[in-house]
């Protein structure tokens, strides 16, 4: 799914004197209405601009809290922190990959599930922890990592 251009034409006329940067503030703010910075917004991105596309994705690729594609309904954000890497989450995020066929990152197929691995999400005393769609998820293990996936799974069946 492409984003909007009517409510990036919005986000522009909230910045009447764009700037270098003014870049930055609008790509996020792109991003915060459309969860994601779509080819279409680059493109807009550059020609509001007067920059090519390729700076735009550099830049946005420089600063990596950007997307490129949309997140699935289920955002997964599992750590691999400190903490919670030695409570075993590599294997975690490891099972996530296979069961869901993709890598961190990337969104599935079905736009159903999409995985980010981050350093620390803020609860290190209950290691390991996911979080989906901002709920949290703490002490995991295999097992009930299955079951969560699969829960995820049946609430959109049903
Ligand atoms: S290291 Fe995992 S929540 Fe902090």
């Amino acid at each position: 799914m492409e984003t909007n251009i009517d409510n990036i034409e919005l986000i522009f006329n909230k910045h009447p004197n764009i700037s270098r940067d003014t870049l930055i503030p609008i790509m996020q703010e792109i991003q915060d209405e459309m969860g994601y910075l779509g080819k279409d917004a680059v493109w807009k991105l550059s020609r509001r601009f007067g920059l090519p596309t390729s700076k735009i994705y550099g830049l946005a690729t420089f600063y990596n809290q950007f997307r490129f594609k949309p997140r699935g309904k289920f955002h997964i954000q599992i750590c691999n922190g400190s903490s919670c890497h030695l409570y075993a989450s590599q294997k975690l995020i490891s099972d996530l990959e296979k069961e869901l066929q993709i890598s961190d990152g990337e969104t599935s197929r079905d736009q159903m599930f999409s995985l980010e691995v981050l350093p620390c999400i803020g609860a290190c005393g209950q290691s390991p922890v996911m979080c989906i769609n901002g709920e949290y998820y703490t002490r995991l293990d295999a097992k009930r990592l299955k079951e969560i996936i699969a829960n995820c799974r049946e609430t959109q069946t049903s």
